[in-house]
């Protein structure tokens, strides 16, 4: 059963990280997990920001069937402040992510799911996100206020209408779940979401936003990985990486 909002949850809490996608609208090159920030693959970059918040226990990669070894191999490469496992990824991001879950121990109670594609995410989204699950929400995501106009437009690309972007929000990971819902909405939604957090909302379960960063980027094209090689620069300089 879930605690209610204000109801501390104990247990463990672990983190699952799709990283089984070919990084297609990044050009050519290795799977983007693979693809380096500053020397560093993206995936490691991700492993190390959940790892280091100290809120995450376990950290469980699906990595793509193929390079099953090799990630395995990377991750072996660099020491975490938490345990780290890899499990093969699906053909889709949810099944991706529904692999890493059916192999969850059983002591877990709380599911963080961030995708690798957002390497740089601060070590404070990944706290916040985790005290709001802790505090007895089911189901908690990162945001950000769009900043553009928003226009919807018909197959002709003709504007139907302009949307108030004031109630909008740019959706990020870590996205926190208690675990039981985040395993009812994977068995119960097939609809082919492009995050957790809309398979529970399918369910009808309140979903909290709580604020995102914009260094919590999605890189998936060839401009976002100029502005996460110019984050990772910065950070070193100021000697934070
Ligand atoms: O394709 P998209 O950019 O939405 O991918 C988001 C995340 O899902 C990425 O980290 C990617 O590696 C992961 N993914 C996955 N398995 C797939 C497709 C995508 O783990 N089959």
């Amino acid at each position: 059963m879930n605690a209610s909002p204000g109801e501390e949850q104990a247990g463990r809490t672990a983190a699952i990280v799709p990283a089984a996608g070919r990084g297609e609208r990044l050009g050519p090159g290795a799977p983007k997990a693979l693809r380096t920030l500053g020397g560093i693959p993206m995936l490691v970059h991700a492993v190390r920001a959940l790892a280091s918040s100290r809120v995450i226990d376990l950290v469980v990669v699906a990595a793509p069937e193929e390079s099953l070894d090799a990630v395995t191999a990377m991750l072996g490469e660099h020491s975490f402040a938490a345990d780290v496992t890899v499990v093969a990824g699906g053909d889709t991001r949810q099944d991706s992510v529904a692999r890493a879950l059916i192999s969850l121990p059983a002591d877990i109670d709380i599911v963080l799911v961030h995708d690798a594609a957002r390497p740089l995410v601060p070590e404070q989204v990944v706290t916040a996100v985790v005290a709001a699950v802790s505090a007895g929400h089911p189901a908690v995501v990162p945001a950000l206020p769009i900043v553009d106009t928003v226009k919807e437009v018909d197959e002709e690309e003709l504007v139907v209408c302009t949307v108030d972007r004031d109630r909008l929000r740019a959706v990020q990971t870590p996205q926190g779940f208690d675990r039981t819902v985040l395993q009812r909405a994977h068995a119960e939604s097939d609809l082919g979401m492009t995050d957790d957090a809309g398979l529970v909302e399918a369910l009808g379960i309140p979903v909290l936003v709580v604020p995102g960063h914009e260094e919590a980027l999605k890189v998936t094209r060839p401009f976002d990985l100029i502005v996460a090689e110019a984050i990772v620069a910065r950070r070193r300089a100021s000697g934070v990486l």
